[in-house]
């Protein structure tokens, strides 16, 4: 994005002086960048200086995983959580991958362990376990394929067996049971984000606003997607914005995503509530300049891990979006 626009953009949440210090911090990440021979992922929750100020690519957990194993750059910085980075390290085992601030984490990553996974394969050995890509390696590496927001319903379909286990998120197992005639089984896992989000936000929004689109992650409660008018993944979502022009959207996801498109989209308007996510808020202009400079936070998989987490990572891949 062009200074000017990105100026403007930035206007809306920040003072002059803390522009001025953004543009000098994004021109030395981008010299360092060059001189390291880095690349910058970013995820869609980035702020807009991260997002459009010195990301090489952004987009969903699916894009940037493909991203990641795509890139011939030496260094990995990952503008995300950690589970982002830990799949690009795991596509990438001879490559230095870093992240900002290694307490990026992520609730649904949280949920659940190897441990749990593996008791579940013993109790019921003909159900394949699919993965959601907010897992941690060692959960990775003990299921069966992973699946991300654009690809669930299409990985779900792909598995030969009438049953599937989808970890650790409830919701968005609950959203492809509504779109897949397989059964499918569900972990009690969610994002501490999207939970927030209620009918009352839709009704309310509907009528303080007719004619309002209302847009949703497959994170948030079944109850939720069903009465709106789309739902995505992040650059689904984005995407949907973009060709349809919507004058007002209620976006039920994270709050820099409204920031984001609106930055390529000036006549959208979002309206009511929209949540944070803390962990993706960790990521700033001040700790990605350190990240380069002194090379923190390495990110590391142990390599037996690191093994079975890609077999069910390239699994997903083959199948794509
Ligand atoms: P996406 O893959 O849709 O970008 O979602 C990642 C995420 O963490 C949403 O909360
Ligand atoms: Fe995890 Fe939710 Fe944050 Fe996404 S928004 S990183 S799922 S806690």
């Amino acid at each position: 994005m062009e200074r000017k626009k990105l100026e403007k953009l930035l206007q809306r949440y920040m003072t002059p002086d803390e522009i001025l210090t953004a543009f000098s911090l994004m021109d030395k990440i981008q010299d360092l960048k060059k001189a390291k021979n880095a690349v910058i992922l970013g995820h869609n929750y980035m702020t807009p200086d991260v997002y459009y100020g010195v990301s090489d690519f952004t987009g969903d957990s699916l894009a940037l995983a493909k991203n990641a194993a795509e890139t011939d750059a030496d260094i990995i910085l990952f503008n995300g959580v950690h589970f982002m980075a830990e799949t690009a390290k795991i596509l990438n085992p001879h490559k230095k991958v870093l992240i900002a601030d290694l307490d990026a984490g992520c609730s649904l990553a949280e949920a659940v362990t190897a441990e749990e996974v593996l008791r579940f394969k013993t109790e019921n050995p003909k159900i394949p376990v699919v993965t959601y890509i907010n897992s941690s390696a060692s959960v990775k590496a003990v299921c069966d394929i992973v699946c991300t927001s654009a690809n669930a319903v299409k990985v779900v379909e792909s598995l030969p067996e009438p049953s599937v286990l989808m970890i650790p998120d409830g919701y968005l197992a609950m959203n492809v049971q509504k779109k897949t005639e397989k059964k499918v089984l569900y972990w009690s896992g969610k994002c501490m984000v999207h939970e927030l989000f209620s009918e009352m936000d839709i009704e309310m929004a509907r009528k303080n606003f007719p004619g309002v689109k209302v847009v949703a992650h497959p994170e948030c409660k079944p109850e939720v997607t069903q009465i709106s008018d789309y739902t995505g993944s992040t650059s689904q979502i984005q995407d949907y914005i973009e060709s349809e022009q919507p004058s007002q959207v209620l976006l039920l996801t994270e709050c820099s995503m409204g920031e984001n498109i609106k930055g390529e989209n000036s006549s959208v308007e979002f309206v009511s509530t929209c949540q944070i996510c803390p962990h993706m808020k960790k990521i700033t202009l001040e700790g990605v300049l350190r990240s380069l400079q002194e090379e923190v936070y390495e990110v590391f998989v142990e390599e037996k891990v690191r093994i079975g987490a890609e077999k069910s990572l390239r699994r997903m891949l083959d199948i794509g979006r």
